[in-house]
Parts: C-alpha cells; structure tokens; sequence
C-alpha cells in the first residue's frame, strides 16, 4: 500500500470511529431508558405500549448501525426480523421474543463501549496532527511553572518543541494510518458478529422465498395451463367443429348440387388453414419457435424491429442461457414492448440484455408518460409472476411523466 492509500485509508477507518464515538454516545442512555420501559411495565399497563415503542426504535437504530456496518466492510449485514402482528398483545410478545430483539440489545451493550473506546481513538487519528502542530507553534504561551508537555517531555524552547513535536506528529501519522484502521476494522468485524442473523436464521429466510417462489411458480404453470386450454377451446377446436359441419354439408350437397359443395369445399379449405394459423399461434405463446431457432438475442432483435416505436436493443455476450430463463426473458421483452406500444406514447425505448455473473440482466426504457398503475392490467404481474416463479427479481420505476423503467434480473445457474 503506498503512502496515499494508507492515508485514504486512516482517514476513512477514522471517520468510520468518530461516527461510531458519536453513536456510542448516543446509545449509552439507551439501557436506561429500555430500563425505564420495563419499570413502567411492572407500574402499569403503559409498559405494554411502551417497551415494544422502544425496542422497535433500537431496531431501528440497529438498522443504521448495520447499514454504516455493511458500508465500511464493503458487504451487506443480513438481518432476519419477524413479521410484526397487529395488535398491542401480539406485538409485544412478537418483539419480546424475536431472536433478534435479543440481538439488539447485546449489540446496544457492546456498542456503548466498544463504540466510545474505539472511536476515540478515531478522535486522537484526526485530531493529533493538527493539535500538535498548534501545541509546537504556541508552546510558549503555557506559565513557565506549568510548561506544555509534548510526548511527556516538558517544552522549554524551542528545540524542544521542534524535536518532542516532530516525533508527536509521527506517532500521530502512525496512530491515522495503523492503529486507526485495525481499531476500525476490529469495531466493524464486531458490530456484524452482533448484528448478523445467524445461519440458520438466513437459510430459514432462504427457505420461506424459496417456498413462495415455489408456489408462484406451480400458480404461473397453472394459469398457463389454463391459458393455453382456454385458447385451445375457444379458438381452435371451435374452428375444427365449424369446418366438420361444413364438411357434413358438403357431403349432403354432393349429390344434388355439385356447383354449391364446390364452394363450400372452398371455404372449408380456408376454414381449415384458419385452424392452422390459430393452433401455430398457439403453439408459438409455449415456447417461441423463434427462440429456438435465432436465440434470445435473434429473437429480442425481432421483437425490437417489431415495435411500432424506434427501439434501440443492447445484447452482451449471453452465454449459455437455460431455455426456462431464456423464454421468461423473451416474455418480458415481448410484455414490456407491447406496454411501450400501447400505453406509453414514447418516441424511444432501449432494451439492454446481459449477463453480470450468474444472473441474467434485463433493462428497458422508454421516454414516454410514465405512471404505470399495475393494477389495471394483467400483463405486469404476469411478468412478476413469471419471474419470481424463476427467483428472479423485479423493479419498475415509472414516475408520472415518466421515463419507464423495466430492471428483471433472472438466475442462470442454481
Ligand atoms: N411503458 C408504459 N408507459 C406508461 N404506462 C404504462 C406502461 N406500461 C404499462 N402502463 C400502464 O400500466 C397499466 C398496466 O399494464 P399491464 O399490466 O401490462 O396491463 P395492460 O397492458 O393489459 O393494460 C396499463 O394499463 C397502462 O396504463
Ligand atoms: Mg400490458
């Protein structure tokens, strides 16, 4: 690490103590006043309100402490609380015996302390240099019988304050660039051993998304099932049973009036090819031929140049793409794509598609009108069924007057 570094280094461990010296001092009246709240729980009934009030506003504090935490360590710090109920009596007990709460609370203990030790030695990184530089510059204004002390030598002139200042300044240096960051490193190494959930607790909660993933997937399998009997019923088996009584009155007219069951056999030749149009179309909503044939890119590439407004399409290397997570993604570009042409009135959109690590990344964009309000079509929470029934994710952002933004990141690998 070279002298710059070092240096951003202390400064940033130093920052990072003299927020936690501050915070420590801020959490140090804390076990009191939780202590107040119990008090008045045994005094009357005003602690029921008034314990879960507190215990949720340490919750919160925890929070920020795991966020500054996250920060400074560079990943985040998992936290697992329960649901809250409603209700005053469920509430408190929820609080009261959340794992968690009990979490907060060693933290609280552990942060008063650790919090104020640590960080002052924060304050000594920061303020040392200049301090010293003022204490060499105005040595001579302390009473000759009480003279200034630097590094415990007393200062009776100049060459002493020079020297003695010289060699503070380095202790000062070291204190920024070693000490400050080990201190920093130990205090946030801590915080997350207190504030994390443990284990078990995230595979649990790993274990509850995947549940609902789960179900969301068999729901979504379900009404495509549906879709595709419905569409099966409504349009192509009605057009089959049209064409075999035409067929019947074709046999019927044979006989008697050829001319007529010429024309009839016509129709029933268009009638036919009619069927066939539908039942491709069909076809294609289960697994777009397309798809197979020209990839995702081809086929984002042919939905894009499809769209009635001008779309600009980005695709990265894709590797290899599971064919669930390629037809999902081509389902939320063709949704997203037919929501831009119908509802956005935009003059262009982007849709970028890449892959960052193991997951699928898709972006798109249009400039239109924004406010999308997803409770007043269906297509939207498709596409959020869709991918959650793969454990993906999903974030819309559409501000009246826009723009629209689509993000999906869809799982490759398990
Ligand atoms: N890109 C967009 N720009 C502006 N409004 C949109 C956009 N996409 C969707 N909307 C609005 O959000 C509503 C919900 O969309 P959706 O769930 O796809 O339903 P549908 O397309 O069947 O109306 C639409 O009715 C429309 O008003
Ligand atoms: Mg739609």
């Amino acid at each position: 690490m070279g002298p710059r570094e070092r240096l951003i280094t202390g400064l940033r461990a130093a920052r990072y103590l003299v927020v936690a010296l501050l915070t420590g001092v801020v959490t140090a009246p804390m076990p009191m006043l939780l202590l107040g709240a119990c008090m008045t729980l045994a005094a009357a009934g005003a602690g029921f309100v008034l314990l879960p009030r507190a215990l949720l506003v340490l919750r919160r504090w925890a929070g920020l402490a795991r966020r500054r935490t996250g920060s400074y360590l560079g990943e985040p710090v998992p936290s697992r609380y329960r649901e809250l109920p409603a209700g005053v009596g469920a509430r408190f007990r929820a609080v009261l015996t959340d794992p968690a709460t009990r979490r907060d609370v060693g933290w609280m203990f552990a942060h008063m302390f650790a919090g104020i030790g640590l960080g002052a030695v924060g304050v000594f990184a920061i303020g040392g240099a200049p301090v010293t530089v003022l204490q060499m510059a105005l040595w001579w204004l302390a009473p000759a019988d009480q003279p200034l002390t630097l590094l415990a030598v007393p200062v009776t002139g100049w060459g002493i304050a020079l020297g003695a200042g010289t060699a503070q300044l380095l202790v000062c240096a070291a204190l920024l660039a070693w000490v400050a960051p080990a201190a920093a490193g130990v205090h946030a190494r801590m915080s997350r051993a207190l504030l994390s959930a443990s284990p078990a607790e995230q595979l649990a909660e790993r274990v509850d998304v995947l549940t609902e993933s789960r179900s969301g997937a068999l729901e979504a399998h379900a009404a495509e099932l549906r879709r595709i009997e419905r569409d099966l019923h409504d349009g192509t088996q009605a057009q089959l049973v049209a064409l075999a009584m035409r067929l019947g009155v074709v046999e019927r007219a044979m006989t008697h009036d050829p001319e007529a069951a010429m024309r009839l056999l016509r129709e029933a030749q268009s009638g036919a090819e009619e069927a066939m149009a539908e039942l491709r179309g069909v076809v294609r909503t289960i697994y777009p031929p397309i798809l197979a044939d020209r990839g995702l890119d081809g086929a984002a590439e042919a939905l894009a140049a499809r769209c009635p407004v001008p779309t600009r399409l980005t695709v990265d290397r894709l590797g290899r793409v599971p064919a669930a997570v390629e037809s999902t993604a081509y389902f939320v570009i063709a949704e997203a794509l037919t929501n831009i042409a119908k509802h956005a009135v935009a003059e262009q959109a982007e849709v970028g598609i890449r892959r960052e690590g193991t997951v699928l990344l898709i972006e798109l964009t249009d400039d239109g009108i924004g406010g999308v309000d997803e409770s007043r079509g269906s297509g939207i929470a498709g596409i959020r069924r869709r991918v959650a029934a793969l454990d993906g994710t999903m974030r819309l952002t559409s501000p009246a007057g826009g723009p629209t933004t689509l993000e999906v990141t869809l799982p490759c690998e398990s």
